[in-house]
């Protein structure tokens, strides 16, 4: 009988459709993340891994597992997680979840962090809470209204095409940088393709939809943050490394920027790189920050689930699987 290790409790369904199909399941039951060094002591033996953006999955894993490893099955749209050329070294397969549901989720939750950021909801239910709001005052939380902005993209894969179609229904302007060109996109939704530095400078929302790549690590910096706009928002959905977090701090309290939502960060888990520092995100009313649950619904987690534990039954029945990303 072959068999899976589940790293972390994931949505039920995939565990029961592995079972179902005949695989003995091993789940680590407990919601935390394994250390480096449980993880190499728990992989042994088994034929599948169903991993998560958490795990580290690097040669000495896979070497750990054993030469029948033939498939990591990745619980994540991003695969950043694992070292891709020793998985294709060894002949194992790596399979992510990038799924419809999934890009739903995260677009649908960087329009919430653009909505949030640009009506300063955040700032105003705190307010609220507090006891703090004693009659209406006209200038009590003045926002802005995205309707007539420029939202930049910055990536223009799945995500960022769902970014672009909620951001035409409230009426934004759509500037976007990309590798590609994609002329038919510029045509729907009359978008203009930029050079990055001209889509900083002209852009007041930027969105950041790129994977995180050794191009991509501080895409946005110190120099990058000098062209923006000085009320301009950086929304980042993507991958924490992208942004230079110390630098955007500094922008941030140095006010080069209006304001930062951010699900993913740069020292992850660690909110802050440098906790020591005097500057913190957290301390500033301009900044929205969420726990990597950008893609957290239960319809999208589900069909991870489900794709996931699909993925490992494809790759041990030989089966060449559209998910796959070796
Ligand atoms: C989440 O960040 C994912 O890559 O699925």
């Amino acid at each position: 009988m072959q068999k899976v290790f589940v790293t972390r409790p994931i949505s039920r369904v995939g565990i029961d459709i592995l079972k179902n199909a005949g695989y003995k399941v091993t789940l680590q039951p407990k919601p935390i993340n394994l250390s480096q060094k449980e993880l190499l002591t728990r992989v042994k033996g088994y034929d599948a891994l169903l991993t998560l953006l958490t795990n580290k999955i690097d040669a000495a894993i896979m070497d750990a597992a054993g030469p029948q490893l033939k498939v990591i099955s990745n619980y994540a749209v991003g695969f950043d997680n694992i070292d891709i050329e020793a998985a294709k070294k060894r002949n194992i397969i790596v399979t992510n979840t990038a799924l419809p549901e999934i890009n739903e989720s995260v677009a649908e939750h960087t329009f919430a962090l653009i909505l949030a950021l640009a009506h300063r909801l955040v700032e105003a239910d705190r307010f609220t809470r507090a006891g703090k709001y004693h009659g209406w005052d006209p200038q009590l939380f003045l926002g802005r209204d995205i309707a007539g902005l420029t939202l930049g993209l910055i990536g223009l894969g799945n995500i960022g095409k769902m970014v672009a179609r909620r951001a035409s229904a409230f009426a934004m302007n759509i500037l976007y940088h990309d590798v590609r060109r994609d002329e038919e996109f510029e045509k729907s939704f009359s978008a203009r393709h930029l050079f990055l530095e001209q889509l900083l400078s002209q852009s007041d929302i930027v969105s950041l939809h790129v994977p995180l790549l050794p191009s991509t690590r501080h895409l946005i910096s110190t120099k990058q943050l000098r062209l923006m706009k000085k009320d301009a928002l950086l929304i980042n959905t993507a991958r924490g490394p992208v942004v230079d977090e110390t630098a955007t701090l500094k922008a941030l309290y140095q006010k080069k920027i209006g304001g930062f939502a951010l699900d993913v960060y740069e020292c992850e888990p660690a909110i802050d790189c440098n906790p020591r520092d005097r500057y913190e995100l957290r301390k500033l009313s301009n900044v929205i920050m969420t726990p990597h649950t950008a893609s957290a619904t239960v319809r999208t987690r589900d069909a991870m689930s489900r794709l996931a534990a699909q993925n490992i039954i494809d790759a041990l029945s030989g089966k060449k699987s559209t998910a796959s990303v070796t």
